[in-house]
């Protein structure tokens, strides 16, 4: 027989969380204004306003991350300009291009950091490499961060302000690939505002789909001329959802009484103590995990027999894996992950 299927590929793999389920339950009742104008979307914008601690902050629902970041840059860049990310950013490597596609040509940088973060060493390398007003150059525009990065660190606030700042000096905005932002919230046991409006940030993605919702994302923006824009931006992409009562009921859940955090905790704890078993077993890992992601460096052959042990996870190539934990990763889960992997790892 072969063994139990443990899911450890992506928290995009997982389910629902059952209060956001019992959410969209409820938001079915009855019927409501379409396209934004109900009462829950109206409810979202207060919520977000308080979570985030902003009184001009402004939420839009869109579908993906991808939807969220790529229309967020556009708003933030413009066509001329370019976009400073980690070489290793999602939006940079893994978007196929879609924040130049809705810019309409901005150019992506990607550029070196220890531990996967972007540093402000590159950031100041590339604005010295610029020829600023030159228009056979493309203008850097916005600066991007991904916290946790898309190697699982993550920035401290401090470090996200400071490269904030360094951005302001040359007029550029400051985005936040909050694909797991609630993951890395938990994480630096930082106030929602802390890592976000405070940190000087302009505008994020708030990641709630790898946290437990259904398809929703949202792009949340603190500087009202940007959200002036993304209204109609994110209309002419097509993410003006008629039901966006049923995004919105989900982010209310989401962000009401912590659950985003309570769910994000659970991801980060299971990371942990998977982290501690492999460490145990002197695995290498390529960074120190800090929220819900790992790679390991275990060799092709280990990859392979872990694979056959009913792990499922990715292979990265050259004998890296990458496990990532959710709200639904049980404690019982860690233990047999790390039994299955004794019999193959253990020194
Ligand atoms: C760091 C990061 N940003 C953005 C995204 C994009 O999200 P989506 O797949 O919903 O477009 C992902 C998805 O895995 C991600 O890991």
């Amino acid at each position: 027989m072969s063994p139990r299927p443990i899911e450890l590929r992506s928290d995009n793999s997982a389910g629902v969380a059952p209060e956001i389920l019992a959410a969209l339950a409820t938001a079915n009742e009855g019927s409501a204004l379409a396209y934004g104008g109900d009462d829950l979307t109206a409810q979202l914008r207060d919520i977000v306003r308080e979570v985030f601690e902003h009184p001009d902050a402004d939420v839009f629902p869109v579908v993906s991350g991808t939807a969220a970041n790529s229309l967020a840059l556009s708003a933030l860049c413009p066509p001329w300009g370019s976009v400073l990310c980690h070489e290793t950013a999602h939006i940079f490597a893994n978007e196929g291009g879609a924040t130049s596609l809705f810019s309409g040509g901005a150019v992506m940088h990607g550029l070196p950091g220890e531990h996967y973060r972007l540093s402000p060493a590159a950031v100041q390398q590339a604005f010295d490499r610029t020829n600023w007003g030159d228009p056979h150059h493309s203008q850097p525009s916005v600066v991007s961060v991904t916290c946790p990065t898309d190697f699982g660190t993550v920035y401290t606030t401090a470090e996200v302000a400071a490269l904030a700042a360094l951005a302001r000096t040359r007029g550029l905005r400051m985005h936040l690939d909050g694909a797991r932002v609630a993951n890395a919230i938990v994480a630096l046991q930082c106030s929602p505002a802390g890592l976000t409006s405070a940190a000087g940030v302009d505008v994020f993605s708030l990641g709630a789909t790898k946290n437990g919702a259904l398809s929703t994302d949202a792009i949340v923006c603190f500087d009202p001329a940007v959200a002036d824009q993304l209204v109609y931006r994110l209309k002419r992409s097509g993410h003006v959802a008629s039901k966006m009562r049923f995004q919105s009921a989900q982010l209310v859940a989401y962000l009401t009484d912590g659950l985003w955090l309570r769910l994000a905790t659970r991801a980060n704890d299971a990371m942990a103590a998977l982290a501690d078993g492999l460490r145990a077993l002197d695995v290498t890992f390529l960074a120190e995990p800090q929220a819900n992601m790992l790679f390991a460096r275990v060799g092709e052959p280990a990859a392979v027999a872990l694979a056959d042990a009913g792990l499922l996870f990715y292979g990265m190539g050259n004998g890296v894996i990458r496990f990532v934990t959710s709200f639904q990763t049980t404690e019982a889960d860690v233990a047999e992950v790390l039994t299955r992997a004794r019999s193959i790892l253990a020194p």
